[in-house]
């Protein structure tokens, strides 16, 4: 109890001399408005002003502005702005890289890789920004040429989690950048901090970029009321919102009433199939990095856990002596692997949870607060696994929280058909070596996730790939591949460079001149 002001103190202090080393202004700041607290402590370290809707409205339209200049910028040269943005990230990845763990509760290494994930957009998006490539198609008529054409959309909104704090704006913000929009971002109310430094890191390269129009990328401060303003504004044109499935109800009908283009990543219930023929040891470890890597806080978080009735008694106990030797605690202390929940909410939900697997007669082991570490409102937890009778109940939906479901099968198909029974469908794993059950996994009738792995864990994916799923996940991709054209337009253009004009289908349509 003596420990934890000191403690929180030094939280506070540290992250505020980040703030004002990234330039944030003053005024961003308050003596009330949006708190941001550290999990580490549970503490207070500063207020944040919020945006007001007129404010946000203002911005909106500065916003949409901005487009009117930044569409005519030559692609190349977008991307060169969004070098200087990996640029400026390379300089500020250990300070941007601690905030996170202190506003998030990430262990040191996970925020770090949570900067290098931005940085390593961004180079993608450099590249990107020479190959926006068309089609060009041949034409049934003569002396015609057809192609495609991507043009930029429009202004992009963006709403983020506490979870990915800045990663998952940048994998937006840096594809759109190149694709010619402007950026709004409304970021999580629990991670204000991380993103106006991020803004400061923005400021520095459009200040280098010399000729980048005003309010290329504006951040809103708030809550729900100001994402609606951002949904419901005309003038964005799409809008890419990471959440739960119950944010993506209530975003998504908007969008859709106003036709605007919508990118949703939301909630996922991940599993993994463990085979007969499984390399163990590989599997304990991508099996620990994927349930209780960021406290289970990751969308990508393995959740459930179906293990083959001949190997279930050799991963079993394994798994509990990892589980039972983890270090959870301080995450800026070298060696924890586990840092605390992000609040009280997240802590009475993973125990209501854990609550529920007891009633349906699953064993449980772990899930407890470990008391007084980190003050009153500070939640640290044993990472919980739990041995379940039937594939129901909690094991159904999503708790954000390092619980793990453990379920017994005996054949693949079975262990596939429940794979597939919950409503999400963002990631997927399976660990075997018999290439047959690989294929038959990430092939039409295996996996009905967006992503689908073989021999590493559903979580920890690379920005090379497109991101996102399918069912209540959402729609949409983000990150690679080519995620980027929702961020454009695709005009089809078709030239006649003849004397004559053939019609299409054989149409006869001869009038009298
Ligand atoms: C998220 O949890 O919202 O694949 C994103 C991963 C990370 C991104 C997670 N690269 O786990």
């Amino acid at each position: 109890m003596k420990t934890a002001p000191l403690q929180s103190a030094r939280v506070r202090n540290e992250a505020l001399e980040i703030l004002s080393r990234f330039g944030v202004p003053k005024t961003a700041f308050a003596t009330t408005g949006i708190p941001a607290s550290s999990p580490i402590t549970g503490e207070l370290i500063t207020y944040v002003r919020g945006t007001s809707p007129e404010e946000a409205d203002a911005a909106i339209g500065d916003a949409a502005k901005a487009f009117n200049l930044w569409r005519t910028t030559p692609a190349p040269r977008r991307g060169e702005f969004v070098r200087f943005i990996a640029e400026e990230l390379r300089a500020a990845k250990a300070d941007l890289g601690r905030l996170v763990t202190l506003e998030t509760g990430k262990i040191a290494s996970e925020g770090l890789g949570e900067v290098q994930e931005m940085i390593d957009i961004c180079d993608f998006a450099v590249g990107l920004s020479r190959q926006l490539y068309g089609k060009t198609i041949a034409t049934e008529r003569i002396n015609h040429r057809m192609m495609e054409t991507w043009h930029p959309l429009g202004v992009c909104g963006v709403i983020s989690a506490f979870n990915f704090p800045v990663a998952v704006w940048s994998w937006n913000a840096a594809l759109a950048f190149v694709c010619g929009d402007p950026v709004v971002w409304k970021p999580s109310e629990k991670a204000s901090l991380t993103a106006l430094a991020t803004q400061a890191i923005v400021e520095r390269a459009v200040h280098r970029f010399t000729d980048a129009p005003a309010n290329l990328s504006v951040v809103l401060i708030g809550g729900k009321d100001i994402g609606e303003v951002l949904v419901d504004d005309s003038r964005v044109a799409v809008v890419s919102a990471t959440g739960s499935t119950a944010m993506g109800r209530a975003v998504g009908p908007r969008l859709a009433a106003r036709f605007a283009r919508a990118i949703l990543e939301l909630g996922g219930n991940n599993a993994a199939i463990v085979a007969r023929s499984a390399d163990l040891d590989l599997a304990v470890r991508a099996i620990a990095f994927a349930a209780m890597g960021t406290a289970g806080q990751r969308c990508t978080t393995l959740r459930r856990l179906f293990v083959h009735e001949n190997v279930y008694d050799r991963l079993v106990p394994r798994l509990s002596k990892v589980y039972a030797s983890i270090k959870v605690g301080d995450p800026r202390d070298p060696g924890t692997l586990v840092g605390p929940l992000i609040d009280r909410r997240a802590f009475e939900s993973m125990q209501w949870a854990l609550e529920e697997a007891r009633e349906a007669g699953g064993i449980v082991r772990g899930g407890e607060r470990i008391e007084g570490m980190g003050g009153a409102n500070a939640y640290y937890v044993r990472p919980a696994l739990c041995e379940m009778r039937e594939h129901a109940g909690p094991v159904l939906r999503e708790t954000f929280a390092p619980i793990l479901y453990l379920l017994r099968y005996s054949k693949l198909d079975e262990a596939v058909r429940l794979h597939n029974a919950v409503g999400a469908g963002l990631t997927s794993s399976i660990f075997t070596l018999d290439m047959r059950e690989a294929e038959t996994f990430i092939s039409a009738i295996g996996s009905d996730c967006g992503i689908a792995n073989v021999n590493i864990g559903p979580s920890g994916a690379e920005i090379g790939g497109a991101f996102g799923g399918e069912k209540e996940t959402g729609c949409e991709r983000e990150a690679g591949s080519d995620s980027w054209k929702a961020y454009m337009r695709r005009a089809t253009n078709t030239i006649n460079f003849g004397t004559q004009l053939p019609l299409a289908q054989g149409v006869q349509f001869d009038v009298q001149d």
